[in-house]
């Protein structure tokens, strides 16, 4: 039932025509918001925040005690994320990181394999963010089954919220009970090397609890740490590539672009500090992806606060209320984007000289609303390029049932999700070294 309410909450978001939809899913208000709300919302950055919505998924999705909940409600984690994430220089060094990582495990794929489009790449790109927070020896980097129980749960967290989930969500069940383990043995195995990690100095229980050694709650906060800062980069890689493969014209100016040798360094690589700038038609192509995917931003109210709305009356907040805030309302709205607002078309970020138009980035929300930014997006955002660029650089992608024969249209996966969007359906393609 609950799920089912977060479901319908999901879908008015998606579809809210009002500055304000006011739903009251009893104890809780449920404020959905449209673009016109951005400005006053942004003045309530520091009453409202992203972490407390542990207060609501906490224990049944993560397990966590009450302690730990309310250790991540009571502290704000942004100004040790703008530290690690965003610095130009932190920023930098993590990309290279993640661009090495991709390199490896590119290099040593096979000539010639049929797979799964979907998981390959996601195991790709969440594997070298992974190995740039974790560690390359980390179960993220090294263990197929670890990162298949990563994928599974990335998809099914939200089932957990179900009642009786014991047995109503054992998929998500079963890979969360593995995943914990496994980092469990890998912290073990490691113990020295893992207190030099990103993923350590952003754990909320290792700054928070002085016996954060013993606290079993360390390990379900890295899970929820991982699918906060791994899937989002992941899934947009696949939604990208699926749309390519749906318009070989694109596929087809991408491939190029990535197949240029003038973009390459003095080792033959992509040169990842200089990607934006040389892979313009990419990014646009990311940009596109992301305006159709990224969906909605919940935050819940940390105190009583009266939200102002334009020609109408106050709307009041109560501490837990709840306020989504809908990206895609900015990024699908058919006044700023046209009429084929819903369909991927990237040539509308690209100014008449083939760079990147900066006006119609700005128009975008994809990595944030109302006052808070995502930390991570240049890390993100150029990982992305970076993986792509060279998935399509170092092999044809050819589809196994005939080179004639079409892609089924990507679908977007059913139910709940934060942020973004999913792909639901799978395709096979043989992928064959250039
Ligand atoms: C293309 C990939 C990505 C996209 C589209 C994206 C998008 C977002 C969005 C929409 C938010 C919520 C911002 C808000 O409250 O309005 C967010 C938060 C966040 N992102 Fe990203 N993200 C991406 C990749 C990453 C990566 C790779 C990292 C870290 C390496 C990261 C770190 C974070 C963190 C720490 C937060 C929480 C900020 C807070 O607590 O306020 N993100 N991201």
């Amino acid at each position: 039932m609950r799920y089912q309410v977060y479901s319908f909450v999901y879908n008015a978001i998606l579809n809210c025509a009002r500055p304000t939809l006011s739903i009251n899913i009893f104890p809780r208000k449920v404020l959905v918001t449209d673009p016109s709300m951005e400005s006053v919302l942004s003045r309530h950055t520091s009453e409202t925040s992203l972490a407390n919505v542990i207060f609501l998924i906490g224990r049944r999705v993560f397990d966590l005690s009450d302690a730990t909940i309310n250790a991540i409600g009571s502290y704000d984690p942004r100004p040790v994320h703008v530290g690690e994430f965003s610095s130009a220089s932190n920023a930098r060094a993590l990309v290279a990181q993640v661009s090495n990582a991709a390199n490896q495990r590119l290099q040593s794929q096979p000539d010639v394999q049929e797979t799964e489009l979907g998981p390959w790449l996601f195991k790709l790109t969440s594997s070298s963010v992974a190995s740039a927070l974790w560690g390359p020896e980390s179960p993220f980097v090294v263990d197929d089954e670890f990162q298949t129980a990563f994928m599974e749960i990335s998809g099914s967290q939200m089932t957990l919220l179900r009642p009786f989930s014991k047995y109503t969500a054992q998929a998500a069940h079963k890979a969360r009970a593995l995943i914990i383990s496994k980092l469990k043995s890998f912290h073990f195995n490691n113990r020295d090397s893992r207190l030099r990690q990103i993923a350590h100095r952003i754990n909320a229980v290792a700054l928070s609890d002085t016996e954060w050694e013993s606290n079993k709650d360390y390990f379900n906060v890295e899970l929820l740490t991982s699918l906060g800062l791994l899937v989002t980069p992941s899934s947009m890689a696949v939604w990208m590539i699926r749309h390519l493969l749906m318009r070989p014209d694109l596929l087809e100016r991408v491939v190029k672009e990535a197949r240029n040798p003038d973009i390459l360094d003095a080792e033959g690589r992509i040169d990842v500090a200089r990607i934006r700038e040389s892979f313009p038609f990419l990014a646009a192509c990311l940009y596109e992806t992301l305006r159709l995917h990224m969906t909605a931003i919940p935050r819940l109210a940390k105190t009583d606060l009266d939200i102002a709305v334009p020609n109408s009356q106050p709307i009041h907040l109560k501490s837990g209320d709840l306020i989504y805030l809908a990206m895609s309302s900015f990024n699908k709205d058919t006044a700023t984007w046209g009429s084929d607002a819903g369909t991927f078309s990237p040539d509308k970020f690209l100014t008449n000289s083939g760079s990147l138009s900066a006006s119609m980035v700005r128009k975008l929300r994809v990595f944030g609303v109302a006052g808070n930014l995502c930390p991570g997006r240049k890390v993100g955002f150029e990982t992305i390029l970076f993986v792509v660029a060279n998935v399509l650089r170092d092999f044809d992608i050819e589809n196994p049932r005939g080179e004639d024969v079409t892609y089924p249209e990507p679908r977007t996966e059913d139910g709940f999700g934060i942020g973004f969007e999913r792909c639901a359906n799978e395709i096979t393609v043989r992928l064959r070294r250039v």
